[in-house]
């Protein structure tokens, strides 16, 4: 059982919940040590096809480190958290499975970094996104400065980094830095058909064309297109594969087992 997270299963797809609404499901040291155990449990999950991750009530899907915790950070300190959230992320962002960032509200400074490091985002209406560190006078430790400009550009990632200033759900529409804007009754219910969409595709083959994607954004072109390469190469040996072209030819609707 956790304190500070909600996880639940419904049939092979996760929903997992930041459960610190009084706090705006602020990041604190204790939900970072629940997060790895969780982590540990959901790499195992061989059945699981996607993760949703979401925040609870309804005002954010995280705002961020909890500032409490900032108090004490001295160089050492920030150092530890920083590369320890950053490997946390990193585990999320390399998942074997997708993971879809239902964003209901507040996704600032670490919430942000932690929508980052899914493969999809999606939010409702009542969103605000930014990365207010500086104006606390540190800088993002999670992620940020790495993830957002590849996502959204650098020009973009530098004004929100710089300026620290929130832009609502439209904007980061706008921008790219989500894929859809729903009414907020909404969101979970589209999180969940996208994800069973994903779910009822051949599975390696989502396994290997996120690993390969992912790959895109570590600059080295060569390797990357030789990864992709020998991914393609090994998700031609699966029985799914076999499966999915004679289900094309032979027009009907193929069913995948994961081999
Ligand atoms: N860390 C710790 N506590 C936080 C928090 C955070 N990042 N963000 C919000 N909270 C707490 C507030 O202190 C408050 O607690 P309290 O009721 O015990 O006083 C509670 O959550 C509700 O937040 P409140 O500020 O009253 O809500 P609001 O609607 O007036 O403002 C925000 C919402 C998001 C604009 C505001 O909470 C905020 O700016 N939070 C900090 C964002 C931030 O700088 N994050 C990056 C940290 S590196």
């Amino acid at each position: 059982m956790y304190k500070t997270l909600i996880y639940e299963k419904k049939e092979n797809i996760g929903l997992l919940t930041i459960n610190r609404p009084e706090k705006l499901n602020a990041i604190s040291n204790e939900l970072i040590s629940e997060l790895k155990k969780l982590l540990d449990e959901i790499e195992k999950d061989e059945d699981l096809r996607a993760l949703i991750l979401t925040g609870a009530g309804d005002k954010a899907f995280v705002a961020g480190a909890d500032i409490k915790e900032l108090v004490d950070r001295d160089a050492r300190l920030g150092r530890r958290v920083s590369q320890e959230r950053q490997e946390v992320f990193s585990r999320i962002e390399n998942l074997p499975v997708p993971v879809i960032a239902a964003v209901n509200g507040y996704a600032l400074g670490g919430g942000l970094e932690l929508a980052l490091a899914c493969s999809i985002r999606i939010c409702s209406e009542k969103a605000q996104f930014g990365a207010p560190e500086v104006k606390l006078g540190i800088i993002p430790g999670d992620g940020g400065t790495q993830r957002l400009p590849r996502l959204v550009g650098l020009g973009r990632a530098m004004e929100l980094i710089l300026t620290g200033d929130f832009i609502d759900a439209q904007e980061a529409y706008r921008i790219g830095l989500v894929n859809k804007v729903l009414p907020q009754e909404e969101l979970m219910d589209k999180a969940m058909e996208l994800a069973k969409k994903i779910a009822s595709r051949p599975p390696l083959a989502v396994r290997f064309a996120k690993e390969a994607v992912n790959r895109s954004q570590e600059g080295d072109a060569a390797s990357g297109f030789a990864l992709e390469s020998y991914l393609h190469a090994l998700s031609c040996t699966t029985e799914d594969k076999k499966e999915g072209v004679s289900a094309f030819l032979e027009k009907r609707k193929g069913k995948f087992k994961g081999k």
